[in-house]
């Protein structure tokens, strides 16, 4: 089917908040607890999302679109982290519908965003990701991300989860 990549706009909150909790709950399964991941809400998330897409500031939100339904987004944006100059930008987040994993448009989207934050001057890009997510690090690698050495633990489901900071020159 064919796929299209294109910006969100506000009528996508919902989507982008079901896909958001959908894909959480098939992805950080036996990553993070069951009980934070079986309360995530739906209409909870889509407030922040659709605060998000009315007020988007530097952050840029894709969604890729299989025959009229959204299946998956990414978000785009300059660095917040300490360490970054003006020409880092960041993948915020990247969520495909479980029923859409492995099927390559991952990579799409992946490839949409780099060149969305090359277009807009950025040199490098950075992503965090939960250092138990195997299989997103695998794609990120197939993608030529590297860790590149910096970790944290972040907040995520009430417990304090290392995550892994990878890099790409752009
Ligand atoms: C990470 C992600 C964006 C990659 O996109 P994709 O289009 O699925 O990428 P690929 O087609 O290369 O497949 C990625 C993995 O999904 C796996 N996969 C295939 N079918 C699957 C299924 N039904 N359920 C779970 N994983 C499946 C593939 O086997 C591959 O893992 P592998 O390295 O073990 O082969 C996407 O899988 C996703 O949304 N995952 C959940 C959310 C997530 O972890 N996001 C990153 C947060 S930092």
């Amino acid at each position: 089917m064919a796929l299209r990549i294109r910006e969100a706009e506000p009528r996508d909150a919902e989507a982008v908040a079901r896909i958001h909790v959908r894909s959480w709950q098939a992805a950080y399964r036996g990553q993070l607890s069951d009980a934070y991941l079986d309360g995530l809400s739906v209409e909870e998330r889509l407030g922040q999302h659709r605060a998000a897409l009315e007020s988007p500031g530097p952050h840029r939100t894709w969604v890729a679109e299989e025959g009229g339904r959204v299946v998956g987004f990414a978000v785009t944006g300059p660095s917040q982290d300490a360490d970054a100059d003006e020409r880092t930008g960041e993948l915020y987040a990247i969520y495909l519908d479980p029923d859409r994993f492995g099927a390559g448009i991952g990579k799409r989207l992946l490839d949409h965003a780099l060149a969305d934050l090359r277009e807009r001057g950025f040199r490098t890009a950075t992503l965090w990701v939960l250092e138990t997510n195997e299989r997103a690090r695998r794609f990120y690698e197939r993608e030529g991300w590297r860790a590149d050495g910096l970790s944290t633990r972040e907040r995520v489901d009430g417990e304090m989860r290392p995550t892994v900071r990878y890099r790409i020159l752009l």
